[in-house]
């Protein structure tokens, strides 16, 4: 049965009091929004449809893709409004509603309630809760089968008692939608087109309301204000740290990890407290990462070492490589197996081949570093003039002298030898050394200047 899913985005979130639209508030580093079209990607539907309102030109900015068709509700006059504004480019057996500001939802939640779905029948997930205050609340027969939903504002004492909420998300048949949505009426407490009434339209039509609920209750958790939105987050990372944790990963703290984005995972990986995983990070096995280090979009190959405080990005450490503490290491950073930067380091566009060392205090970039060779302390690559970058190449076994400037264009032979000090402005061929720097005087019974 053909599928089409409606995300309502239109709402203002006035208590984030933000210049940003409540469904582009971040969850683990993604927009709310993002994470529910994620979710609705995976249910594999012929089309999304987005409803925008408020910052609807920034939203659609930020989102656009070719699978999303984005709906103006210029004026928010209600869910069932919304909904309507969809209803010319819908075409669909089932439909799906789903909310932008719910973004923990999860794609097997909905093929449940999807499963419940079908010309004569429409699925309404609900959930139980301790205080439902704010919510819809779902009347039942003596029975106990679906009648309407009453919202908060409009229930009488006696509703309000009833602890079974409606979450917002619901299938319906979608060749009746047309006609439910153009009997609402907005003779309520809010004066709002209600998509709650479809209910007890479909009910009074003959048509069975099945219902489904969350496996947990954060799930269907809307953000509607900062407190809320953190209460998200960390939800979100108490699952993402469990998840790890059974794929084989030691967590030190599971209450001091975060994962903004995905990351695949070997076994045996020990991961320090105050971690931070930033877009698509890879881990191998028997990696171990030290505590305050943030790793965006990098690869860490078996058995590396990355010591603390570091900052990877784009960067990638081969098998038994290490770095830190206090390395920095930019896109193109690379190194082979059991290769070493140490302290305050920092690699941008930078290859270091296999067993290559660079201790202490360097900046290498747009440099090609052979294997076994050693970057002396202090060691710069001096390779932007101001205009344009040049490479620096240096064989294997090379040993660079503490404190030298690699003024690229350069190229240094295998098992070249550089002086400490020396600013080096000419190739070097293998095996030689090259020394730039004043030679040195000693001058005798040097008298030092005194005070006047
Ligand atoms: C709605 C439900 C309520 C349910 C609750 C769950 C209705 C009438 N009520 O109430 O039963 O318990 O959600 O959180 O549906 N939106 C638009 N355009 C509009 C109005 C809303 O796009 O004109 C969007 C909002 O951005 C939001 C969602 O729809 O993402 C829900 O709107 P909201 O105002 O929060 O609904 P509630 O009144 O909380
Ligand atoms: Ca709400």
């Amino acid at each position: 049965m053909s599928l089409e899913i409606v995300i309502l985005a239109a709402g203002q979130g006035t208590r984030m009091r933000s210049a940003l639209p409540k469904v582009l508030h971040p969850v683990a580093g993604k927009s709310m929004l993002g994470h529910v079209i994620d979710c609705a990607r995976q249910l594999q539907p012929q089309r999304i449809h987005v409803v925008i309102g408020h910052g609807a030109e920034v939203v659609q900015e930020r989102l656009a893709a070719p699978d999303l068709n984005f709906v103006l509700q210029a004026e928010q006059l209600g869910t069932g409004h919304a909904v309507a504004q969809a209803l010319p480019f819908i075409d669909a057996e089932r439909v799906l509603i789903l909310y932008g500001d719910v973004p923990l939802i999860e794609a097997e939640t909905l093929q449940r309630l999807l499963q419940q779905v079908g010309p004569e029948q429409l699925a309404l997930l609900t959930v139980r809760l301790d205080d439902p205050t704010g919510y819809g609340r779902i009347l039942r027969n003596a029975a106990g089968v679906v009648q309407a939903i009453v919202e908060q504002k409009d229930a009488s004492a006696e509703q309000r008692a009833i602890k079974e909420g409606n979450t917002g998300i619901l299938a319906v048949p979608g060749k009746r939608l047309a006609d439910w949505l153009g009997r609402l009426s907005n003779h309520n407490a809010q004066g709002e087109y209600y998509l709650t009434d479809v209910i007890a339209m479909a009910v009074a039509d003959g048509l069975v309301v099945a219902t489904e609920q969350p496996q947990d209750a954060m799930e269907v958790q809307g953000a509607n204000d900062r407190l809320q939105l953190s209460q998200l987050e960390r939800h979100y990372q108490q699952r993402a740290a469990r998840r790890l944790m059974a794929q084989g990963v030691t967590l030190l703290d599971p209450d001091r990890f975060d994962l903004r984005g995905e990351v695949t995972v070997g076994r045996d990986v020990l991961i320090d407290v105050n971690v931070i995983l930033e877009g698509r990070v890879v881990i191998e096995d028997g990696v171990q990462i030290g505590p305050n280090c943030v790793i965006n979009n990098s690869t860490l190959r078996r058995g590396a070492i990355v010591k603390a405080n570091s900052h990877l990005e784009g960067a990638e450490l081969g098998e038994g490589a290490d770095c830190g503490p206090f390395a920095r290491l930019r896109p193109g950073a690379r190194l082979g197996a059991k290769a070493h930067v140490g302290n305050f380091v920092e690699l941008k566009n930078a290859v270091l081949g296999a067993g290559a060392k660079a201790g202490h205090l360097s900046y290498l970039g747009d440099a090609e570093i052979g294997a076994r060779t050693n970057i002396g302390a202090g060691t710069i690559t001096c390779n932007y003039d101001g205009a344009n970058k040049f490479r620096t190449v240096l064989g294997e076994d090379v040993f660079i002298g503490s404190n030298s400037s690699l003024v690229a264009p350069l190229t240094l032979g295998d098992g070249a030898t550089t002086g400490a000090g020396s600013t080096v402005t000419q190739d070097v061929p293998a095996k030689t050394l090259a020394v730039g720097r004043a030679k040195q005087r000693n001058i005798e019974g040097w008298k030092r200047p005194t005070k006047k």
